[in-house]
Formats: structure tokens, sequence, C-alpha cells
């Protein structure tokens, strides 16, 4: 017998709690080349998906395919070092599974984040871009088939997505690190190809400011789930047709590597007061 999804979801969690003491209530999501946030947490466990029941496992470059549980200063996180994503033939259930994990895990507030294009020509490679919205162009939705309402409703609301108040908290940190950060909206696409300029030139068109090739997903589910999300890109590379040059994904995690301290400064400044946000709402 086939299990559900909520039980599957509910053993990984269970798997997962029984290999540490640390009950996180944050849950990070780390994006191409943006790994290195997980290697300095203490008291941490690293649990490879390939050991969690129903994970799925990824096969991007630059993504290490973890679970690291432990510790940034005294808040207890869980980051999921990699992710999987529908270009490499994952539905968007599947893609989405291991925030239904967090979920039941206990995780409330999910930092979800990601490399990708800058379409806004004020931003520049190696920006740092707090989402406020996205738009979902992958052709699928982790929500199809039937509910479960123990996950959450049928329709879920969409319209506080990326949560107010993170996003001011990050801003502020920024700010606060001199690193100048901007805000925008996310677009979606399933990949594997990069879009070509036409395709960026309809993307501004209708609003986005960045594209990528995941995060949506997780934060559909996230949201189905009741998790308040910030959602933070990096732009690695000007989008297609911007710059007279190819993209390569080389560059794009090069970029990322790059932009890793401040990255990894903005992340441990934030999650304090996002902790204070999460015992404040409960
Ligand atoms: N397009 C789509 N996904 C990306 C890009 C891009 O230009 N850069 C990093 N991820």
């Amino acid at each position: 017998m086939t299990l559900d999804l909520f039980t599957r979801a509910e053993s990984a969690a269970a798997f997962v709690l029984s290999q540490t003491a640390l009950r996180p209530q944050i849950g990070l999501v780390l994006g191409s080349g943006l790994g290195a946030f997980a290697d300095d947490l203490t008291d941490a466990v690293r649990i490879p998906y390939a050991d969690i029941p129903a994970f799925p496992r990824s096969t991007a470059a630059g993504h290490a395919g973890q679970l690291v549980i432990g510790k940034s200063g005294d808040v207890p996180v869980a980051v999921m070092q990699g992710r999987v994503h529908l270009y490499e033939g994952y539905s968007a259930a599947e893609v989405a599974f291991p925030v239904r994990v967090l979920g039941r895990a206990g995780i409330r507030a999910l930092i979800l984040t990601n490399a990708a294009g800058g379409i806004n020509v004020e931003y520049g490679q190696g920006a740092l871009v707090m989402l406020r919205d996205h738009i979902n162009l992958q052709g699928q939705n982790p929500l199809t088939g039937a509910n479960d309402e123990r996950f959450g409703p049928r329709f879920p609301d969409m319209t506080y997505t990326y949560a107010k108040r993170y996003r001011e908290i990050a801003l502020e940190e920024a700010n606060r690190l001199g690193v100048s950060p901007h805000v925008g909206v996310y677009a979606a696409l399933a990949g594997p190809s990069y879009e070509t300029p036409a395709e960026i030139r309809y993307l501004r068109t209708i609003g986005a400011d960045l594209v990528g090739m995941s995060t949506v997903p997780e934060a559909i589910v996230a949201r189905h789930m009741g998790m308040n999300i910030l959602a933070i890109s990096c732009v690695t590379n000007m989008a297609a047709g911007i710059l007279d040059r190819a993209l390569v994904h080389e560059e794009v995690l090069e970029v990322g590597r790059r932009v890793m301290g401040q990255f990894v400064a903005l992340l441990r400044a934030v999650l304090p007061r996002m902790m204070e946000e999460v015992k404040k709402t409960g």
C-alpha cells in the first residue's frame, strides 16, 4: 500500500527529529551556490537527503543535498542545503515535499533563497533582493490533486505569501550591514534552458523583476501549511538579452560564492529577530 502524502511527511519528520534534540521553528532552503551558511552552524547534525524517508535527491551542481539541523547563534534552525527542481524531472509536489516535512517537524517560519536572473535594470550582479510577490509560470502547482485538510485548505490565499514584517526586518538588517537591498517580484519558470531575450521582455512587461527556476512550489506549500515566508534572491546574472552576452551556469555559482559573506551575515542578523516574531505570533 502506498502511504498518503500526510503520512509520508509525518514519518519523514519523525525520522528527522529523532536525529537531534533541537526543535527548530525556523527553516531555510539554500539555493544554488548559497549553501555555505549551513557550514558553520553549531551543534549540527547533517542528514543526507538519501537517508530521509521519501525525500527527493538533488542532482544539480552546486546543491549538496543534506538537511542540517543546528544553531545559528542561539537560534535553532533546520537548513536544506540544496533543493530539487522541476527540471530534474520531479513534480511540483515532489519538489515541495521537504517543506511539508519541515512543516510537520514544527517549522513556523521559512526562509527561501535562490539564485536569480535580474530583469530590473536597477539591480546589479550580486544584488540581494527580498521578494514581495511571485508569478508562477512553471505550468504546475504543488497542490494539484486531492487536498488533505490536515495540511491546509483547498484554495489557500496567496495575498500575503511573503511576510511584510520579515521583509522589513531583512531590509533593516541589510542596511545595518551596509548592503543596499532591493525588493522585487520573482517570476518562476520551469527551466532548465535559460530564457530568451524576448521572454525576458515579456516578463518585464508583466511585472517581474527577477527570474528563476525554483522557490514558488515551496512557497505555495509553505503558505498552504500556514508558515510565514521570507524569500531572498541573489542576482547572479542579468537576465538574457540585457547584456550582450550568453548566460553560463558556472557564473551563477561563482557570483553566489562571491556574495556569500554578505548573504551569510544577513541571515545571521535576521534570524534572532525572526525568532522573536515567531515567539510573538505563536
Ligand atoms: N534565469 C533563470 N534562472 C536563473 C537565472 C536566470 O537568468 N540566473 C540564476 N537562475
